[in-house]
């Protein structure tokens, strides 16, 4: 990955946030019935969140505009360019989708995505994303603590990480035809962070469900961690003994670690990890320590030497 070169969005193709909620709350007036009549299939079923709560985890910062959230992404699987997802992800299908969770569980189980989307009280978290090439994004996102879904299949005591498996469907996802990276994609996480409040299963953004760019059906969202831990369009969760090893560790293992914690003090082998360049802003800012999530995420790392485990 490379860092941040400013996006070609004009100001004037943004949707602020007041005319979206408003167009929402629109919607909603005009009806389910009328709304049917109206709409094709396609976007009327996406809209299936009726109840969402407020998180008292989210971010109070401005919201960066649902333009650029699903405009500007990385999503390898349908190129390498920030405009390659949003240009080509309309080709993935997100039904029928299963999510296998298995390994080290006493009932391991095959999930079914609308079973997932029931499983628990959906939330929307305000979170800030800081990814490695250095631009940064405050996200408001849908879903729940990732802790729901593994509680029910009961991990075993060998259960020390999980492993997130990414689709793997050439025919779907036109990128993986390049070996840019291994795929499908893998990413992971140790039991305890997996376990964490702040980790956030998500099935939606901005009250809707995820954008195909965004990672849909259902990615994973851990806000102290660079971008890149937070694996899109989930197919399988392995609870393991052993660390796993992921995708971008084999890629570039000087460059990406397996914890990948934002720190402002370690910087990547090319370039500095001291700022960031929050997406529609035009000065940088310092990046904060664990993103500014260090009051709860810090004793995860008590002890730890974190130039070494970066
Ligand atoms: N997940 C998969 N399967 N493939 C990817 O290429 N890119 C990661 C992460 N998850 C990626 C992925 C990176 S580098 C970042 S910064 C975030 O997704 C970007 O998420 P966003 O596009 O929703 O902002």
């Amino acid at each position: 990955m490379k860092p941040y070169k400013v996006p070609a969005i004009l100001a004037s193709e943004i949707t602020p946030k007041q005319l979206f909620y408003a167009r929402r709350k629109f919607m909603r007036s005009v009806g389910g019935a009328t709304l049917a009549a109206l709409l094709p299939q396609a976007l009327w079923a996406a809209s299936p969140f009726s109840d969402i709560k407020k998180s008292t985890f989210s971010a109070t910062e401005e919201l960066t505009p649902l333009k650029a959230i699903t405009s500007y992404n990385n999503f390898y699987e349908f190129g390498t360019g920030k405009e390659d997802p949003a240009a080509r992800a309309g080709s993935l299908k997100t039904r029928p989708w299963t999510i296998s969770v298995e390994g080290e569980a006493n009932k391991p189980k095959v999930f079914d995505i609308d079973e997932i989307l029931k499983m628990a009280p959906l939330e929307e978290r305000i979170y800030r994303l800081r990814c490695v090439e250095a631009w940064s994004m405050v996200v408001p996102w849908v879903g729940f603590p990732l802790a729901e879904l593994l509680k029910r299949v009961e991990p075993t005591g060998n259960a020390k990480y999980v492993e997130f498996v990414s689709l793997y469907d050439p025919g779907q996802m036109p990128g993986q035809k390049s070996s840019v990276l291994d795929w499908p994609y893998r990413e992971g996480l140790r039991m305890d962070e997996a376990m964490h409040p702040l980790t956030l299963l998500t099935l939606g953004l901005y009250g809707e469900v995820l954008p195909n760019q965004n990672g849909a059906p259902v990615r994973v969202v851990m806000p102290w961690k660079y971008g890149f831990k937070s694996a899109k369009s989930i197919v399988a969760i392995r609870l393991m003994e052993k660390q796993p090893t992921t995708s971008w560790m084999k890629a570039g293992p000087n460059e990406y670690g397996f914890y990948a914690n934002v720190n402002p003090e370690v910087d990547h082998p090319r370039w500095s990890q001291a700022k960031e360049r929050r997406i529609g802003e035009f000065l940088k800012r310092k990046t904060l320590m664990f993103n500014g999530y260090a009051e709860e995420v810090a004793s995860l790392y008590a002890g730890m030497d974190l130039q070494r485990y970066f």
